[in-house]
């Protein structure tokens, strides 16, 4: 068979299998605008719907810190880079940003990247190479992040049950039993993005000290967001010296985009100069970096936006409660329904959109174990009271229509008994093979 055939037939095999497990992903498309976010309107059906998807936690995307900091940075300097860092796409900007992120988190220095991900990548291939012939074990939690996961597939590590720091510790003793000359990096997520959980920063920190680790964590959800100088879960543990890598991004509470990673000065001028992802792209672009370095600014001052993201987190949870919709809580400002079936997570999402013009997503594997599909719901600080109504009441009916709320809440009592969600490990190898 020629290449083109082979192509075309294990494309349609692919598709068709993901399609059969109801992994299939439709994209829905919602345009905003800047006077009623976060109501959008719905591209399909030219109706409004209220945004729970997005991760534009603070509605910043929107405000006029970042959009007139971009409109000037256009004007002023027009919209591309020209180039990477090293040739010809340094401007004023991407320094002060630098700077800034360095200042803000109190460590030695700050690089940019041009997403979270390429940042999670990029400093994890970029210690992998530094430690090369040094035997490296990485620890890593069972839910962190794809841009975690990939970078460590070549590694030799040991995936620790989600935020069990019991097993973090046993792991951790068997390693420096058996191989104690093995630099050790524990890396995981101040704030999960499937689940809104949160580990005890100050318990890893503490393993950390006692087995000679160092410690990344992945603030990409809780920057701007936590913490008296907006460091993330870290800084409101109060355990930020102790981090020795923070990855952070602008893409959620700063409603831009991008991604960076802080550390010491010398880490990061060893990561400016070996790190594939980091040198080898053009830098981001005039807009997008002044709008990172006004919501940075901004995020710093504590803004109200952060008060009443808090208060409307805890309102819909209220909420959820008095209508009998089972959410898993685990503290943070994402919040799951957990649904099980992934096709019937989407068809609720659509019913959702259709029936209440509510836009929530479904998440489902490999995004989350199999089986385990759930709305991924999200409050946003410019909700309204009639906007989280609206999806409370909505969710209530629909979820009875598809007799759900009994199947989630028994799944949730489950995940409870055990202490946690179950520690079945992600199966990432197994994603549309
Ligand atoms: C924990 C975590 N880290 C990193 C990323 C990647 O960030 P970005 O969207 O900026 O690429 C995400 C994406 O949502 C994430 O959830």
């Amino acid at each position: 068979m020629n290449t083109q055939d082979l192509l075309q037939q294990l494309t349609s095999a692919n598709l068709g299998r993901l399609k059969e497990n109801g992994l299939y992903r439709k994209f829905v498309a919602i345009q905003h605008d800047r006077v009623n976010f976060p109501v959008g309107i719905h591209i399909d059906s030219g109706k409004p719907a209220i945004d729970f998807a997005s991760s534009d936690y603070l509605g910043l995307s929107v405000s006029d810190v970042t959009v007139e900091a971009a409109i000037s940075a256009v004007q002023n300097n027009g919209v591309g880079s020209g180039g990477s860092h090293n040739l010809g796409g340094r401007y004023p900007e991407l320094e002060e940003l630098e700077i800034l992120l360095a200042n803000q988190h109190s460590k030695g220095g700050a690089l940019l990247f041009n997403s979270g991900y390429a940042a999670n990548i990029g400093i994890l291939g970029s210690l992998s190479l530094l430690f090369k012939g040094k035997n490296p074990i990485f620890f890593s939690d069972e839910w962190n992040h794809r841009s975690i996961i990939e970078p460590l597939r070549s590694q030799e590590k040991r995936i620790y049950s989600h935020n069990d720091i019991k097993d973090l510790e046993a792991k951790l003793a068997e390693a420096n039993h058996t191989k104690p000359d093995s630099p050790k990096i524990i890396v995981f997520e101040g704030l999960y993005s499937m689940d809104g959980s949160v580990p005890n920063i100050k318990a890893i920190a503490d393993l950390a000290k006692k087995y000679g680790a160092i410690i990344i964590d992945d603030e990409v959800h809780a920057v701007g967001m936590y913490g008296k100088n907006a460091c993330g879960i870290c800084e409101e543990q109060g355990v930020l010296a102790d981090i020795d890598i923070i990855v952070g991004g602008f893409g959620k509470a700063h409603g831009s985009t991008g991604g960076y990673v802080v550390g010491t000065r010398e880490l990061v001028d060893y990561t400016r100069s070996f790190c594939p992802e980091f040198i080898f792209t053009s830098s981001s672009n005039h807009p997008t970096i002044s709008a990172s370095l006004a919501a940075t600014k901004y995020l710093m001052t504590n803004p109200p936006e952060r008060q009443q993201h808090k208060e409307n987190v805890a309102r819909l949870k209220r909420l959820f409660e008095e209508n009998g919709v089972p959410f898993a809580d685990f503290s943070g400002h994402i919040i799951p329904v957990m649904i099980g079936d992934a096709e019937t997570a989407k068809d609720i999402a659509s019913d959702m959109l259709e029936k209440h013009g509510v836009f929530v997503r479904a998440a489902f594997f490999p995004s989350v174990p199999a089986g385990q599909a759930r709305l991924r719901i999200i409050p946003n600080a410019r909700h309204t009271e009639e906007h989280l109504q609206q999806l409370a009441s909505g969710l209530r009916e629909v979820l009875i229509e598809y007799g759900i709320i009994q199947i989630g809440q028994a799944m949730i009592n489950e995940l409870e008994k055990q202490g946690n969600i179950p520690q079945e490990e992600r199966k990432p190898d197994a994603v549309h093979r």
